[in-house]
């Protein structure tokens, strides 16, 4: 045999096992059957994957309940805009709780200045009342995503002042040869490192483009379903799949994508979990953006690691569906952290005095 053929041979060889072994993830899997028969309404799991992700979704033990000391905490300190009803015992079980859960290496001064806690001159502080209130607002409104499971500060934020999974609004990026590129054909980890749109979160969890291939109408003027808007749908359902640790069928029929009717019913909770993303990004995390301008940093001198808190284009850092779930398909595998902690849910829904929310 001619040596270049060999050579050739050989050169397929490894090609082909560099191919089957980069591409498919090594046995054993498990899978898992969630519809009808017939229906091919499976999951497969990697035993794995699935051990990897039980290794990240440890939850920290809750402090133990304490016993109330009879006194509100708005009578016995100072400054309480949003904690004023709970008693003053179980607010201190609080605070304790937030620093384990936000910033448990800088402790309380992270939010406080330790020789007057009553000051709002630390803007985490101020950022802390919002994030209370959002957090309530996910546990109180958002039900049908949440259920009973709930979420704490920890679901988000595992121990660091920014959570690990966030996004920002990405540049546009164009070259001279082409007008725009509509937002596509940059390796994007969003879009599950495919050349599809690199940027779909601001679409659709800040704006609310609709999130459809199939147009409802016959060929027309109305007919908004391009193969454009299409790329970008996918590029949000590789970003569904990713965050939850699922594939497709998670929340598809595969026989029909668009149909509702025998979809499981993740896909209704996850219709829910998207509305839920924009109220979160809009009424909680943008509002807040001038605090963030203003100490682009974190808080001076409190040992934060010096990341960005906004994006290139000077917006916040957002929520998206990896947020919460990091690669689970309920977050902390479903772990109730939330009854633990009925103190969140007596948070006050009155927006804290304005003249506190502006920087310093
Ligand atoms: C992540 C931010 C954050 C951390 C960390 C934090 N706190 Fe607070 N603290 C707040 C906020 C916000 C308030 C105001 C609550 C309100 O307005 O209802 C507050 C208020 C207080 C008050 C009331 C002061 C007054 O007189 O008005 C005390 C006392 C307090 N915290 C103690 C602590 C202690 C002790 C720790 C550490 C174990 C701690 N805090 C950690 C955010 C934080
Ligand atoms: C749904 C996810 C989510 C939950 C739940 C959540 N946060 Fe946040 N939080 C964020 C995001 C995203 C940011 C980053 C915003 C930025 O930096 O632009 C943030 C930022 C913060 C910051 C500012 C940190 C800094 O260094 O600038 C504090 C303080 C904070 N959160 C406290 C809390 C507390 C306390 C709770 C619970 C009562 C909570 N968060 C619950 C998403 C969340
Ligand atoms: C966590 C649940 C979830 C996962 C996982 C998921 N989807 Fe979706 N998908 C949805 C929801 C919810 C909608 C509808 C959103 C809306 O109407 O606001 C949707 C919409 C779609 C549509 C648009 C259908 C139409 O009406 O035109 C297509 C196509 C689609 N998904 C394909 C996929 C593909 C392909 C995957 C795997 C890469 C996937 N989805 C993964 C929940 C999911
Ligand atoms: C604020 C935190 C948070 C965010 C953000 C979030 N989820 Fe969830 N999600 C939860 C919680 C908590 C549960 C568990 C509810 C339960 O116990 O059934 C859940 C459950 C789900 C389920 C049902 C899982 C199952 O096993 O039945 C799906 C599907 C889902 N989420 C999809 C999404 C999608 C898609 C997004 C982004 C659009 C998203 N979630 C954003 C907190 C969140």
């Amino acid at each position: 045999m001619n040596i270049f053929v060999q050579c050739g041979i050989g050169v397929a060889a490894v090609v082909g096992a560099a191919v089957t072994f980069l591409t498919f993830e090594r046995p054993p899997i498990e899978t898992v059957q969630r519809g009808f028969r017939g229906t091919a309404q499976e999951l497969v799991y990697t035993t794995r994957a699935v051990d990897r992700i039980a290794a990240r979704n440890v939850v920290p033990e809750a402090d133990p309940p304490v016993d109330p000391i009879g006194q509100k905490s708005s009578e016995v300190y100072e400054n309480v805009q949003v904690l004023g009803d709970l008693d003053a015992g179980q607010f201190i079980r609080l605070m304790a709780a937030i620093t384990a859960w936000v910033s448990p290496e800088q402790g309380c001064n992270y939010c406080h200045n330790p020789e007057n806690l009553a000051s709002d001159e630390v803007y985490t502080k101020v950022v802390t009342r919002r994030m209370l209130q959002m957090t309530k607002a996910i546990n109180t409104n958002w039900k049908p995503h949440v259920q009973e499971t709930g979420v704490t500060c920890y679901t988000c934020h595992r121990g660091q002042p920014i959570p690990a999974y966030v996004w920002s609004t990405e540049p546009g990026r164009s070259s001279s040869m082409l007008a725009s590129s509509a937002g596509q054909n940059v390796v994007s980890s969003a879009a599950g490192l495919t050349s599809l749109p690199y940027d779909p979160f601001t679409a659709f969890f800040r704006d609310a483009l609709p999130i459809r291939v199939a147009g409802t109408t016959p060929h027309g003027p109305d007919n908004r379903a391009s193969i454009k808007q299409t790329e970008w749908t996918y590029g949000l359902m590789m970003h569904f799949s990713q965050a939850t640790g699922a594939n497709c069928t998670f929340c598809h029929n595969t026989q029909n994508f668009a149909n509702w009717n025998d979809a499981p019913p993740q896909r209704h909770s996850a219709w829910h979990g998207i509305r839920m993303v924009r109220e979160i990004n809009n009424t909680y995390i943008e509002p807040l953006t001038p605090l963030w301008a203003a100490n682009r940093n974190g808080p001076p001198e409190r040992g934060s690691a010096t990341m960005s808190r906004l994006g290139p284009h000077g917006d916040a850092l957002k929520v998206n569906c990896a947020s919460c779930h990091q690669g689970a398909h309920k977050p902390l595998l479903g772990a109730p952290m939330l009854s633990n902690y009925p103190e969140l849910n007596a948070v006050s829904s009155q927006l804290p005095r304005s003249a506190s929310m502006t920087p310093r």
